[in-house]
Parts: C-alpha cells; sequence; structure tokens
C-alpha cells in the first residue's frame, strides 16, 4: 500500500499523539485554511512571511506577539519537533568541553546534541517507581543530594536541563528546583514537551508552566501537547542568562532553509488556541471531561496511576499480570490505539479528541482482557537500573560516537566503551549512551531489559574499537 493510502485509513480511537487526535481538534483557523486549494498554502520565506530566523515578517511578528503574550522575552517557532530546539538550546547554552546537567530521563534529543557540540552530559539518577517500570521526577531534597555530588566532579557544569512533565504525567515543584539551579550558578533548560497546555494556566490543579516557573530557556513540543501539527514546536527564553544572538545562531546551525509555512502557521494557531477565550472554554471542558473519564474508570475497577497530566492515562496492566505490550495489542484489536505501551503499562494519550463513549469503550475493552488473560494474577517490582546518583561518559560522547566501532555481544561487552545510544522508543530515554563504559552491572540490567523490550534493545551493542 502507498504511503498516502495509509494516511486516510481509518483506525478506531486515536489516543496517540499528535493530540489534535487525526484532526478533531485542529484550531478552526488551520481547518479553514486546509480546506482552501490544497498546496496554496505551501510557500517559501517569501519577505512578507518571513521565517523563524528573520527580524522582519508575519513569522517574526508572530513569534514577538507570542512571546509578550506567554510573558516570554523572546519565542521561535520550529519545524523539526522539540527534537531540533531541544539541540539548538543545548548548543547555545554550553560551549564544546562544557558540561551539562541533567536527568536519566533525558530524551535522546539531548544527548544527541551533546554528541554534536562535544558537550559532557554529567547524568544524575532520579526517582523509580518498582511497582510500575517509570522513572518518577526529582524533588528538592534529591536534587540538592545530587549539586551536593557535582562540586566533586570537576567538571565545568554550565547549565542544568529538568524534563517536566515526564511523558506518563509526572510533575515535580518546578519552581523551587529552577530557583535552587539557579542558585548553584547554572542557567536552566525545562523540556517541556509535554507540558505546553499548562501555560494556559486555567486551571490550578495543573503544574505550574516551565515559563512561569522560572526557567531560562523552554521548549514545548505542539504536537504532543497543544493542537499543532506534527512537527511544531516552540522555543522560549526569558531573562538575562542566556544571550537570544546567541540562540539565533545555534538554530541556524540546525533548522532547514526552507521552514515549511504551513507548520508555522500551525504553531501559531496551536498557541493563539491556548490563550484565546474560546480555546481556553474547550481547553477547560476538556480537561472536565478526561477528569470524569479517569474517576468513572476508577470506580469501575480500572487500574489506572495517579498522575499530574489530566490528559494522560496510564493503564497498570501489570497490576494484573499484564504486559503493557500485550495491552496495548488487544485494545488495537478492539479499536482503542494507545500511544506508549511499555513492560508495566499502557498510556494513552486522551489530548484534545471529544471523549464521548470512551470510558466505556475502555471498560468493555479491559474486562473482555481479564477474562481472557491467563497470566499469572500480578508482576513481581521491575528492576530498576541501578545507576550511580551522578555519573559521566567515561569518554567525550563526540568522540566515542565518531570512533572507529565494531559490534560485540553485549555479554562480552564488559569493560569496553560504547559508540553508540541504545534507546527503545517511545519513550526516547536511552539506556546508554555514547562514551559510557559498560560495566557487568549495566550490562545484566541491559540484559534484563532485553527480554522487555526485545526488538529495541539488542543484544549486540557498538561499541569503540
Ligand atoms: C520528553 C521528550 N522531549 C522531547 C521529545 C521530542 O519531541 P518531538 O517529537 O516534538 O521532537 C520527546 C518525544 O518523545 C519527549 O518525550
Amino acid at each position: 500500500m502507498k504511503i498516502s493510502d495509509l494516511l486516510t485509513y481509518k483506525r478506531g480511537k486515536n489516543l496517540f499523539l499528535p493530540a489534535h487526535g487525526r484532526g478533531f481538534a485542529l484550531p478552526t483557523d488551520l481547518r479553514r485554511l486546509l480546506r482552501k486549494r490544497p498546496g496554496i498554502w505551501d510557500l517559501p520565506e517569501l519577505l512578507d512571511i518571513g521565517g523563524p530566523l528573520c527580524s522582519i515578517g508575519a513569522i517574526a511578528v508572530s513569534q514577538d506577539e507570542s512571546a509578550k503574550v506567554f510573558g516570554a522575552d523572546h519565542c521561535w517557532y520550529g519545524v523539526n519537533g522539540a527534537t531540533g530546539l531541544l539541540q539548538a538550546s543545548l548548543l547555545a547554552i554550553a560551549k564544546p568541553g562544557e558540561a551539562i546537567l541533567m536527568p536519566r530521563n533525558a530524551h535522546r534529543s539531548l544527548i544527541q546534541a551533546c554528541v554534536l557540540g562535544d558537550i559532557v552530559p554529567v547524568l544524575f539518577d532520579i526517582p523509580y517507581l518498582s511497582d510500575r517500570g517509570h522513572a518518577y521526577p526529582p524533588d528538592i531534597d534529591w536534587l540538592n543530594k545530587v549539586l551536593k555530588l557535582t562540586s566533586s566532579c570537576k567538571l565545568d557544569i554550565t547549565a542544568a536541563v529538568l524534563i517536566n512533565p515526564t511523558y506518563h504525567g509526572y510533575s515535580s515543584e518546578l519552581s523551587i528546583l529552577i530557583k535552587r539551579l539557579h542558585k548553584q550558578g547554572l542557567k536552566v533548560l525545562v523540556d517541556e514537551a509535554h507540558g505546553t497546555y499548562f501555560a494556559s494556566d486555567i486551571d490550578k490543579g495543573l503544574p505550574v508552566s516551565a515559563l512561569k516557573a522560572g526557567a531560562d530557556l523552554v521548549v514545548n513540543s505542539l504536537h504532543k501537547s497543544a493542537q499543532g501539527i506534527v512537527q511544531t514546536a516552540v522555543l522560549w527564553s526569558q531573562g538575562q542568562l542566556v544571550d537570544p544572538s546567541v540562540i539565533s545562531r545555534c538554530l541556524g546551525l540546525l533548522q532547514t532553509t526552507s521552514p515549511s509555512s504551513l507548520l508555522l502557521a500551525s504553531c501559531e494557531l496551536a498557541l493563539k488556541e491556548l490563550t484565546s477565550r474560546s480555546g481556553k472554554r474547550n481547553l477547560s471542558s476538556q480537561i472536565d471531561d478526561a477528569r470524569d473519564v479517569f474517576l468513572r474508570l476508577k470506580n469501575l475497577g480500572l487500574p489506572l496511576l495517579k498522575n499530574d497530566d489530566p490528559l494522560r492515562l496510564v493503564l497498570h496492566s501489570s497490576y494484573h499480570g499484564i504486559c503493557g505490550f500485550d495491552a496495548d495489542k488487544w485494545f488495537i484489536k478492539h479499536g482503542i490505539i494507545g500511544e506508549l505501551p511499555e513492560p508495566g503499562t499502557l498510556t494513552f494519550c486522551l489530548g484534545f479528541n471529544p471523549l464521548k463513549g470512551l470510558a466505556h469503550a475502555m471498560k468493555k475493552c479491559w474486562y473482555k482482557l481479564l477474562l481472557d488473560n491467563t497470566s499469572p494474577k500480578t508482576y513481581p517490582p521491575f528492576p530498576g537500573p541501578n545507576f550511580p546518583l551522578l555519573s559521566h561518559p567515561s569518554m567525550s560522547c563526540s568522540l566515542a560516537y565518531r570512533s572507529n566501532s565494531n559490534l560485540v555481544m553485549l555479554n562480552e561487552a564488559e569493560g569496553l566503551v560504547s559508540a553508540d545510544l541504545v534507546c527503545p522508543y517511545p519513550p526516547g530515554i536511552p539506556v546508554l549512551i555514547p562514551g559510557e563504559l559498560l560495566d557487568q552491572q549495566r550490562i545484566n540490567w541491559m540484559l534484563g531489559q532485553h527480554k522487555f523490550w526485545p526488538n529495541q534493545i539488542p543484544l549486540q551493542v557498538r561499541v569503540v574499537s
């Protein structure tokens, strides 16, 4: 079948990303635009339109306006997802040879930026919830312990990255963490790919947005947590710690010279939707509906996990002895397509889709699965990775990635240096990064993880020759 034929294929209930739910929740003005003659909107950087790095033109004006409305000093729209903007941000906050503190659940794009810019990722471990196999954001006590260790690591750490919220919708008290990192003299970049809509500021129960919490740089994925088309994203900056002209120059290193005008219009409209009166009204009722779905399903006995993002529904299938991948296959077979299957859970992204009938359909599907299930009653706790609280690669990521390399069996790799990322996707969180030394403990853990993710965590690793 041709790609183009697959695009319009009916797929059941779309509880995966992008969050506009296959067009149901695209902003009205974008739908209007897409109804015009196909292709009329596909324009290059014409003088009156410009681009994200031009100082004149409609895009420059729109970015300035968005910055004003969202309370930032500067704003850049992106057409290569949060990935492209995170990478440019990282290059902007550290020079080659400098180090950046980041949590172990950093998205792979951040590690790739370290490879590109010869930046040292100083990785801190984070809490691990072994009943479900999820990483959890650190609190201030945890961060204090990490910062105590950084003084002995003798690297020139210039900045820190926080991931908030996580893919599963867990969030920490961001303002306190950012204040503490600033006190340590570090610039702070927050990867808020999954939390764009928190900035709408419409609901006291939502986590505070990273901009409001005082981050210097914030990256949002507009297709993951707002109503943008796939690949749309936005980067915000505020304060004096990061020079906006350096950010622009770093964006210029990675950005296409032909950004899609349709995607840029989608960036603008997705942000407008979060602040317009009608957009806020719709969002508010979506959040209410999502909370209602959660409560109804919970009362009906579905093992849903508590989190901080009402638009992410996390089914703890392993609580009933069912692996998240098997649950995913079952739900797909019954017309409900989730976003993130993992060994212990299946995460659904409710997005901005109408949720009518969802609770009933999910309940029916889950109880059929329970009847069909022959696996033992519950899973043993998921083994945590046992990473040290603070560590960094033994060789430069950049050098390791570009070195001559060869594939070896994982169980024969003790003492060798990884030349590549090993990273299940989704969620895109590496279990091994270039330059890291493979010790027996890591190998054992990865062999255990291979049993859960056989197609994504291979039994061979690429190591520096
Ligand atoms: C935490 C996090 N940050 C960044 C990204 C990259 O986002 P995008 O797909 O918009 O490039 C992802 C994607 O899964 C993510 O989970």
